[in-house]
């Protein structure tokens, strides 16, 4: 997606950062004490998030570097590029419009010359009648029962950012509805996603950009089989709704095209919760919610096309992200939500960071020079401190962290929880940062034996997220911070965050093996995996 003036490692700056590295860094717990005001100087206030990333290894010269390399990689021009709807998914030829889901009806963004936005504004006002006509009462299934569960089927894109809204936006969700999710081609997650559930009262979704995806095209078939047993065939098909980009696909499937809600196929799935992949998060919260948190990633799109580099907040995070991994050689990165609410937004950054950035070609064909995409991991804080955090701490690779704090939350108005949980996000910022030194252990009077395995090395970085609550509007601007980091460093480093051709080799022997298991030129370990199965299943 870059519009490209030079490539990564050839450019002077990053020659310079390169030489800059190689300088050494004073460690974080020095450029803290010699500069107190260093999170107030580098910290980012984007719409309601506060961004601080003064726990990383950086300096003033590297984030001027840094800045010099946005600009000579022509940062702000390529997200520019991608606004106007340019087909900045070079190799799959199409524009990568997903800040035009939540664009007001006024603007006006042309892709091939037609104006996009009316028909993403048509297909809200049609999420929105059925989102209201189920939330009211007054939508009705085949028996004339009124619709109370919604269970939207779909994986990967079309599934972790609506699973992640609609948690922690459960709050708001209205009490007498049930939403679920299911993804797994595991046959026990669509089980556990019916449960106590009745077919007369019952909308299944069908989420799937392409509708050729076998997990979800399973799971469809199971639960309309589901719903033909409590109401018979013909019946069922009022139950069932579609949301793609290929209409013509969910037809022949048998969902006809006034239960269809289409997104277009220039939204990547990992980039679709604003379109109608958010149809079951529309529900559960209502629409003026959901309106909500659209505007509040529109909010952080008008800052990243308009803040300076470095008061740039998710531009800033990618550069830093490219700092840490291609500079540091930092392998992996750890989300940790202080915030149970949040529990999902690692596996979904998994998908957003890893499906976008996880590429060793550059869009001229040639394979990258430096390392590009981090492995990204976490959990919630504080079950992650009583599972991983010892290897943060004391392991022998340097992790970086996003620690995300919420201030207030409805469920803990007294704050007696949420205090507690700020305080072990700064305790573990700090920990990080200083670490403890042998002196310091010593002199606290631990044998001598066991000094050096109470000792931490600090100087661990780490990037703190502050988040006032988890209204609507907060989340989308959490989550289009990340979107919009993650194409940062895809533009840094040449490669094209919007395609994932990776995980088409896998599909396609997947389906080679389920439809002839005893045929092809499968290898040795193949062909005795497929023994030993079919021996424990008797067949
Ligand atoms: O995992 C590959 C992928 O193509 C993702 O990019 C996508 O979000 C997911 O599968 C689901 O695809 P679809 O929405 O087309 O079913």
């Amino acid at each position: 997606m870059a519009d490209m003036t030079g490539s990564t490692t050839t450019s002077a700056a990053w020659t310079a950062l390169v030489r800059h590295r190689d300088d050494g860094i004073a460690p974080l717990g020095k450029l803290l004490a010699d500069d107190p005001g260093r999170a107030t100087r580098l910290g980012i206030e984007v719409g309601d998030l506060w961004i601080d990333p003064s726990r990383q290894q950086v300096t003033d010269t590297t984030l001027a570097l840094l800045a010099d390399l946005a600009d000579e990689l022509s940062v702000a021009a390529s997200f520019q590029r991608m606004m106007d709807g340019q087909p900045v998914n070079a190799t799959e030829g199409i524009p990568a419009l997903h800040t035009a889901l939540r664009a007001p009806g006024h603007e006006v963004i042309r892709v091939g010359g037609v104006d996009v936005v009316p028909a993403i504004h048509a297909t809200l006002d049609r999420m929105s009648d059925l989102a209201t006509s189920i939330r009211d009462g007054s939508r009705t299934g085949a028996t004339g029962e009124p619709i109370t569960a919604v269970v939207s089927l779909g994986i990967g894109g079309s599934h972790l950012g609506p699973a992640l809204a609609a948690e922690a936006l459960s709050h708001l969700a209205q009490a007498d509805l049930t939403v679920r999710f299911s993804s797994n081609l595991d046959g026990a997650d669509l089980v556990e996603a019916l449960d106590g559930l009745e077919p007369a009262s019952t909308l299944i979704v069908v989420c799937s950009k392409s509708f050729t995806t076998v997990e979800t095209l399973t799971a469809a078939q199971s639960a309309r089989a589901w719903l033909a047993g409590g109401l018979g065939v013909d019946r069922a098909a009022e139950h069932v709704v579609a949301v793609t980009a290929s209409p013509e696909r969910s037809e022949a499937f048998g969902i006809p095209a006034e239960l269809t809600f289409e997104l277009p196929q220039w939204v990547g799935g990992r980039f679709s919760l604003p379109s109608a992949v958010g149809l079951a998060v529309m529900v559960a919260i209502g629409p003026p919610a959901f309106m909500e948190l659209l505007a509040g990633m529109r909010l952080v799109d008008e800052h990243v096309a308009t803040a300076p580099t470095l008061r740039n907040g998710p531009v800033l995070l990618g550069l830093i992200d490219v700092w840490n991994r291609s500079l540091l050689g930092r392998t992996s990165m750890a989300v940790v939500p202080y915030a149970h609410r949040l529990k999902l937004l690692p596996a979904y950054l998994q998908q957003l960071s890893m499906e976008s950035l996880g590429k060793g070609t550059t869009l001229d064909g040639l394979a990258v020079d430096t390392s590009t995409g981090a492995v990204v991991w976490g959990s919630a804080g504080t079950d992650g401190q009583h599972a991983f955090f010892q290897l943060l701490h004391q392991g022998t690779d340097v992790v970086p962290c996003d620690l995300i704090g919420v201030a207030r939350t409805a469920a803990d108005p007294r704050g007696a929880h949420q205090n507690l949980l700020l305080a072990n996000l700064a305790a573990q910022a700090a920990a990080l940062t200083h670490g403890r030194t042998r002196a310091e252990v010593a002199a606290g009077g631990t044998p001598p034996d066991l000094v050096p395995h109470r000792t931490f090395a600090g100087n661990r970085p780490s990037t703190t997220i502050l988040l006032p609550e988890l209204t609507p509007s907060v989340l989308g601007q959490l989550l289009a911070t990340y979107e919009h980091r993650t194409v940062t460093a895809a533009t840094v480093w040449g490669i094209d965050p919007f395609d994932q051709w990776g995980v088409e080799l896998g599909k396609e022997l997947a389906s080679r093996i389920a439809a002839d298991p005893d045929g092809g030129d499968h290898d040795g370990s193949t062909i005795e995996l497929l023994r030993r199965y079919r021996e424990l299943r008797g067949t």
